[in-house]
């Protein structure tokens, strides 16, 4: 891991301007930098940085970020790689800490790993090319199936001899373990005997985004009666089947530059597919479609077009991804191959423009595609049409990103034309299995849940007066004590106090109810016992995204919240002075007033259903000592305002 000294003297030099600016043309305009979005299509430009806060925001699509998470979205990096390029760039040698012994062996295991498939796979390929039984057992089946020598030595296939322990024999003498070994699932251990997994196999090595080697499919050559006709890796270090989309090393740069990702079923249909030089092509590996695989796509491209064989089971696969393609926000169409072709063959017959053209042609918007299916099973049975009426609705309501609200829109009228039913009820049936699904959902992200936030906010702002917003919410009491704690936290409260030991010390019986900003406090307060000194500039280059992100929502504070407020003081006569102290002890008064106020009503809760007099006094005192914390508390905002 990267050192925290490290990451500090990265931050404190880097200028999010300079490093934007390298990949967005931007100007200044007034204390901030605008320019044209790279994150979606506009031609005037929203996208707008704030030096000054060291934060980017997108007032078109929303983006927002500091300066890693630029370069993690816009170049693709892991925080990491972000760290590493940005300490290149500013001339930082980097100093790596201590990893536990847990996290150094696991990494230990996966270089071992990458190093024995890499070894494997030259081995193989030798084994193809230059044995005579790799010749004529693999390579004239390879020739016979129309791959050329290019294609082959491209995706690196080779060959595992029938003897049974070819591979194995060599790789012991190379002072491979064999725990290793066994791990890869190159090499299987039968009755105290290690021998070939792969025996007689054609082997098709799996890399990952970076072109190295994390596992193999190994297909059995010609018709597979009795054993499986492949056999891939086991789940290890460095094989996770769920985040591996086969061919995604070298499809990603056409991925990128056609702007649409073709999903196929197979290795023999992307190898086809690239060699008639269609290199946008990735495989899923035969079964359904996960969430890890559709973030890799979406870090290139929104458009994801599945092709699949036309029959049933293969429509069934194509369609369990779909629900979760439209929660990534992904543009689905279906190409259906006809007959008993995939999409291998298909290429083959067709010429890569000929295939090009069919695709072309016959590409299905997905959900319409559903439809129909459905429709046609459902035929005049009212059941089985009720049921697709439910079953359409409950796939639209998952469209339920913002910027996806006209699509949503399109589909709901075109659906609910092609079921013939009511526009308005359809609409009202869609809503309420996105309102079901939300009230489910436990688990929000912190960004949506800031994002959401600013919304209801500025929805509401105009329906408050200025005490009546401040109080109305609980998240926004606590986002603006934290706000105050970040900007001003390090500065003194009085002669023996910061502002942040104030804090700590006034809000101690009082408890953050949102879980991420609870988060952002404890882990400030941490920080701050410890000896550092955080602030919102560390904290935002903080390793934990959660971090991160909730840094951005509290300081990004709503704009016409953050005016009100500003109005707010203006009116009590506070601001132009220093006004960091009062801003502090407001934000600290209605954050405490707003918990006190929840704290009678639970009160008063408590004290109707109890049934025990004794019990009844002590809630009553509790009432009354509530009471009294809150005259103080008016009295105080009072004084300030008198003031
Ligand atoms: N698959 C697998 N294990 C199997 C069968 C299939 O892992 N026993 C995966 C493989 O990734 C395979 C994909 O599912 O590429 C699609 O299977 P299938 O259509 O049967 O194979 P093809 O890729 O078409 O292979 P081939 O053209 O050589 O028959
Ligand atoms: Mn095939």
């Amino acid at each position: 891991m990267i050192s925290p000294q490290t990451i500090q003297q990265i931050t404190s030099r880097l200028d999010i301007i300079d490093v934007v600016g390298e990949f967005v043309k931007l100007k200044k305009r007034g204390a901030n930098y605008l320019g044209l979005c790279p994150f979606h299509n506009e031609k005037t430009p929203s996208f707008t940085v704030s030096p000054s806060k060291e934060i980017y925001k997108c007032f078109g699509c929303g983006k927002s970020g500091n300066t890693i998470t630029f370069l993690m979205e816009h170049e693709k990096y892991s925080y990491a790689e972000a760290l590493r390029w940005l300490a290149h760039r500013y001339n930082v040698e980097i100093e790596e800490t201590e990893v536990t012994d847990e996290v150094k062996q696991q990494q230990q295991v996966a270089d071992s790993l990458y190093i024995i498939n890499n070894f494997a796979q030259k081995f193989f390929t030798e084994q193809l090319f230059l044995s005579n039984e790799g010749q004529a057992n693999a390579m004239s089946y390879l020739e016979e199936r129309g791959f050329t020598e290019d294609i082959i030595r491209k995706f690196q296939l080779g060959y595992d001899p029938q003897e049974k322990n070819a591979f194995t024999t060599a790789a012991l003498n190379n002072q491979f373990s064999g725990d290793l070994l066994l791990k890869t699932g190159l090499v299987v251990n039968r009755n105290d005997e290690l021998m070939d997994n792969y025996r007689g196999r054609i082997i098709f090595p799996v890399h990952n985004n970076t072109g190295k080697i994390l596992g193999f499919g190994a297909r059995i050559i010609g018709k597979a009666d009795k054993a499986p006709k492949y056999i891939n890796t086991p789940e290890n270090e460095i094989y996770s089947k769920s985040k591996i989309l086969y061919g995604s090393y070298f499809a990603r740069q056409s991925i990128d530059k056609q702007d649409e990702c073709l999903l196929v079923e197979g290795y023999t249909d992307v190898i086809s597919l690239h060699q008639a030089g269609i290199e946008n092509a990735v495989a899923s590996g035969g079964t359904s479609l996960t969430t890890d695989q559709l973030r890799i796509i979406k870090k290139y491209t929104n458009n994801l077009t599945i092709i699949y064989d036309g029959d049933e089971a293969g429509i069934k696969a194509a369609l369990r991804g779909l629900d979760m393609a439209l929660e990534e926000s992904l543009n689905v169409k279906l190409v259906l191959i006809p007959g008993n072709e995939d999409p291998d063959s298909y290429v083959q017959k067709l010429g890569a423009n000929g295939f090009r053209e069919f695709v072309a042609g016959n590409k299905k918007d997905f959900i319409l595609f559903q439809l129909e299916v459905m429709l046609k099973e459902a035929g005049d049975d009212v059941n089985k049409k009720n049921d697709t009426v439910n079953k359409i609705a409950e796939t639209l309501s998952r469209i339920s990103r913002a910027e996806d609200f006209t699509k949503q829109q399109e589909y709901i009228k075109q659906c609910a034309s092609l079921l013939r039913i009511d526009e308005t009820g359809f609409t009202t049936l869609v809503n309420k299995y996105k309102r079901d699904r939300v009230n489910q959902e436990e688990k929000r992200t912190a960004f949506e849940d800031a994002k959401n936030l600013q919304q209801n906010s500025e929805n509401t702002v105009q329906n408050f007066d200025d005490t009546d917003l401040l109080l109305q919410q609980d998240e926004l009491q606590e986002r603006n004590l934290l706000r105050v704690l970040l900007e001003y936290g390090l500065n003194s409260w009085d002669e023996e106090r910061t502002i942040a030991q104030y804090i700590f010390n006034e809000i101690e019986q009082f408890y953050f109810d949102n879980s991420e900003l609870r988060y952002l406090y404890e882990t400030y307060k941490t920080q701050y016992q410890q000896g550092f000194e955080p602030t919102a500039k560390t904290l935002l280059y903080h390793e934990d995204d959660r971090i991160r992100n909730m840094v951005v929502t509290a300081t990004f504070f709503p704009f016409e919240l953050s005016q009100r407020w500003d109005e707010v003081m203006e009116n009590m006569n506070i601001l132009n002075k220093d006004n960091s102290l009062q801003d502090v002890l407001m934000s600290l008064n209605y954050f405490k007033l707003h918990k006190i106020k929840k704290m009678f009503g639970e009160n008063q809760r408590d004290i109707e259903q109890s049934k025990d007099i004794d019990e009844q006094m002590r809630l009553v005192k509790i009432h009354k000592e509530l009471k009294e914390m809150e005259v103080k508390i008016t009295q105080q905002l009072g004084t300030v305002i008198l003031k």
